[in-house]
C-alpha cells in the first residue's frame, strides 16, 4: 500500500511538473471563529505547503495546525472580543444543552457577532493588500466555508478559481454551489438512521422532508446576510458579478467526511471531493518524551481524557472535576489528562499526567491507548475512529450531544452528560468500556473501513487541488444543475406541460365522444324534423 500511494504520488509529481503547477501560490480565505473548523482547514493547507506550494492564509484564530512555509494574516479579536466568545462558551457549557435544536438556535444568537468578525477580517488592510496590490498572483483560493458564500467574492478579486473547504459532509447548504443532488428521499440527514438494507419509510421521509424544509428557510436567511456581506465588501467595484453569478463559479467541495465508511450512501458529482480524517496524520509523530515513557510503561493500558479546545479546565464545575478525580485516581489504568492550568490540577496521583497541550492525534495512535474521554467535537471522534479507540463522550454543547448519540449507536462507546456527571455512573462506563470487547472490535472495524481507500485525504486534498490548478479552474467538471432553477431541476415545467396535453387530450377526447354520440343517436331526431 505505502508502495503504490507512493508511486502514484511520483506520478502526480511528474504530471504536475509537466503541467507546470509545482509551487503554486495558494490562498485560504479561513475566517471560521470556531478551532475545530480551523484545524481542518489548517491541515488542508499544510498539506499543501508540505508539497512544496506557497500557501498564505487569512485567519481570525492563532492556527494550532501551522507549518513553517505557511504565512499567516491573523486578523485577530481583541482581548475585549476573545473573552466575550470564551465566556459565551464557558455559559454555554453550563446549561443543558441536550436538546440539539434548541442549542443550535441559541448558537444562532451567537452568528450575528461571529459574522461581523468574520466579515471584518477581509476589511482588514494586509488582506484587501492581496488582491489591490498588483504584485501578488494566486494560482488557487480555498475558501473555508461557515455560511459565507460571500466569501467567495475573494476568489473573484484575486482572479483565482476556488475549492471551498467544508467541514461536513455533503448537505443542504454546500451541494448547489457544485451542483450536487440533494435526493432528500433516501439521503438521510444523520447518516445512521437508516438501517442497512433497507430504505426510509414513510415516517422518516416526512421527518426528512419537514427538517429539510426547516434548512431551507435557514438558508434562506443565511443566503440574505450572505448577499448583503457581499455587497457591502465588494459592492463598490462594477466589475465584481452579481451575487446570482457569483455561485455558481466554485470548482470544488472539499468536505470533511467518508461516505463508504460513515454514510450516508449517496450520489456524488465529480466535483464533491470527501477528505475526511485530512487532520489526522497518515504516520504518527513521535511522542514527546516523557509522555512516551509515561505510556510505553502504561502495562494495564491507559486513558485520554481531553475536553477539546473550546472548553477549557476552568469552564467545568469545580465539584465535577473532583468526581472525575476520584474516579481516574483510583483506576489502575494510566491518565493523560489535558488541563490548562498546570499551578492547579485537579490533584496529585501516580497514574495521572497532565499536559497543557497535547498531540491528540499521536496519542491516540499509541497501541496503549485503551479509551479516549472526550467532549464529542468532530475532530476528536474522527482522530479516535481512524486509530480505532473506544470512547466515552461528555458532550456539553453545540453539535457536540448530536455527535455523541451518533457515536453511541455506531457501538463506539458510551455518552454521559457532563453537567450531571456522578462518580457512581462515570466510573461504572469506563469500567464496562475497558472490560467489554464490543466497543472496541466496532471502531476497529470501522478504524479499517476509513482508512481503506484508493486516495489517502492528503493525496486527495495534493491531486484535486493541482487538478483544478492544471486545467485552469476545471469548468468541465461542473454539474448543469449549478445553473438550473428549482422548477427546472425537478422537471416541473415538464410534468406541467405534460399536465396540459392530457387535460386537452381528454377535452379533445370529450369532444370526440360527444360528437359520436351525437351522430349515432340525434341522427334520426334531426331526420323526423326535417
Ligand atoms: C508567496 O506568496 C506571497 C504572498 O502571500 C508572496 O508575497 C511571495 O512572493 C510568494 N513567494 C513566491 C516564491 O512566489
Ligand atoms: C519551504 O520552502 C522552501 C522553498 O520553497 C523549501 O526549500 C523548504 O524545504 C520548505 N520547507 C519545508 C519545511 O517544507
Ligand atoms: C468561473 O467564471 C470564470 C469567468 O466567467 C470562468 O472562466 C470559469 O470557467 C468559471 N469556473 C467555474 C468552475 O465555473
Ligand atoms: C519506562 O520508564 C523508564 C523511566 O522511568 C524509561 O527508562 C523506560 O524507557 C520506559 N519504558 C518505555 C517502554 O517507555
Amino acid at each position: 500500500m505505502v508502495h503504490k500511494s507512493g508511486i502514484y504520488l511520483l506520478l502526480a509529481t511528474a504530471i504536475c511538473v509537466l503541467g507546470g503547477c509545482h509551487g503554486a501560490n495558494i490562498l485560504g480565505v479561513f475566517t471560521s471563529l470556531s478551532p475545530s473548523h480551523l484545524i481542518i482547514q489548517m491541515s488542508t493547507a499544510k498539506v499543501l505547503a508540505e508539497r512544496g506550494h506557497n500557501v498564505t492564509v487569512i485567519t481570525v484564530l492563532k492556527p494550532v495546525v501551522n507549518h513553517k512555509n505557511i504565512t499567516v494574516i491573523m486578523v485577530p479579536l481583541t482581548k475585549e472580543e476573545s473573552q466575550q466568545m470564551s465566556d459565551t462558551i464557558g455559559a454555554m457549557s453550563k446549561t443543558d444543552n441536550s436538546n440539539m435544536i434548541l442549542s443550535m438556535l441559541r448558537m444562532m444568537g451567537q452568528m450575528e457577532f461571529m459574522f461581523d468578525k468574520m466579515a471584518g477580517a477581509l476589511k482588514d488592510d494586509r488582506v484587501r493588500d492581496l488582491y489591490l496590490n498588483r504584485d501578488n498572483k494566486f494560482d488557487l483560493v480555498l475558501s473555508g466555508y461557515f455560511m459565507n458564500v460571500y466569501q467567495l467574492g475573494f476568489a473573484k478579486k484575486v482572479k483565482a478559481p476556488v475549492i471551498v473547504v467544508a467541514t461536513m459532509p455533503p448537505n443542504q447548504l454546500l451541494n448547489p454551489l457544485i451542483g450536487n443532488p440533494l435526493e432528500i428521499a433516501y439521503v438521510p440527514s444523520i447518516s445512521d438512521s437508516v438501517e442497512k438494507g433497507k430504505g426510509m419509510s414513510f415516517r422518516q421521509r416526512l421527518a426528512g422532508y419537514s427538517s429539510s424544509f426547516f434548512f431551507g428557510i435557514f438558508d434562506f436567511v443565511t443566503q440574505r446576510r450572505s448577499k448583503r456581506l457581499y455587497k457591502e465588501l465588494f459592492g463598490d467595484d462594477p466589475n465584481m458579478p452579481e451575487y446570482s453569478e457569483l455561485v455558481k463559479n466554485t470548482s470544488l467541495i472539499f468536505f470533511a467526511s467518508h461516505a463508504p465508511s460513515e454514510g450516508p450512501i449517496r450520489p456524488n458529482v465529480p466535483a464533491a471531493i470527501e477528505i475526511g480524517g485530512i487532520q489526522v496524520k497518515d504516520t504518527p509523530d513521535p511522542l514527546p518524551q516523557n509522555m512516551a515513557e509515561f505510556l510505553g510503561n502504561a502495562t494495564d493500558g491507559a486513558i485520554l481524557l481531553s475536553l477539546g479546545s473550546n472548553v477549557k479546565g476552568s469552564h467545568i464545575n469545580p465539584d465535577t472535576v473532583v468526581k472525575m478525580f476520584n474516579v481516574l485516581s483510583k483506576l489502575k489504568q494510566r491518565v493523560i489528562w489535558k488541563w490548562e492550568d498546570l499551578e492547579k490540577t485537579p490533584g496529585k496521583s501516580d497514574n495521572i499526567f497532565y499536559s497543557k497541550w497535547l498531540p491528540q492525534d499521536d496519542i491516540l495512535a499509541h497501541p496503549n491507548i485503551k479509551l479516549f474521554i472526550n467532549h464529542a467535537g468532530k475532530g476528536g471522534i474522527t482522530e479516535a475512529q481512524y486509530h480505532g479507540k473506544p470512547m466515552l463522550s461528555l458532550p456539553v454543547f453545540g453539535d457536540q450531544p448530536g455527535n455523541a448519540d451518533v457515536m453511541v449507536k455506531q457501538g463506539f462507546g458510551l455518552t454521559q452528560s457532563l453537567l450531571s456527571l456522578e462518580e457512581q455512573p462515570f466510573k461504572e462506563a469506563i469500567l464496562e468500556i475497558l472490560s467489554n470487547p464490543q466497543y472496541f472490535d466496532k471502531v476497529a472495524s470501522f478504524s479499517s473501513l476509513y482508512r481503506d481507500r484508493p486516495m489517502s485525504a492528503r493525496e486527495s486534498v495534493i491531486y484535486w487541488t493541482e487538478y483544478v490548478i492544471r486545467h485552469h479552474g476545471a469548468a468541465h467538471l461542473q454539474s448543469p444543475l449549478v445553473h438550473m432553477s428549482f422548477i427546472a431541476a425537478n422537471n416541473i415545467d415538464i410534468y406541467a406541460l405534460i399536465a396540459v396535453v392530457l387535460v386537452i387530450l381528454v377535452l379533445l377526447l370529450k369532444l370526440l365522444l360527444q360528437f359520436i354520440y351525437r351522430k349515432i343517436f340525434a341522427k334520426p331526431k334531426k331526420e323526423k324534423k326535417h
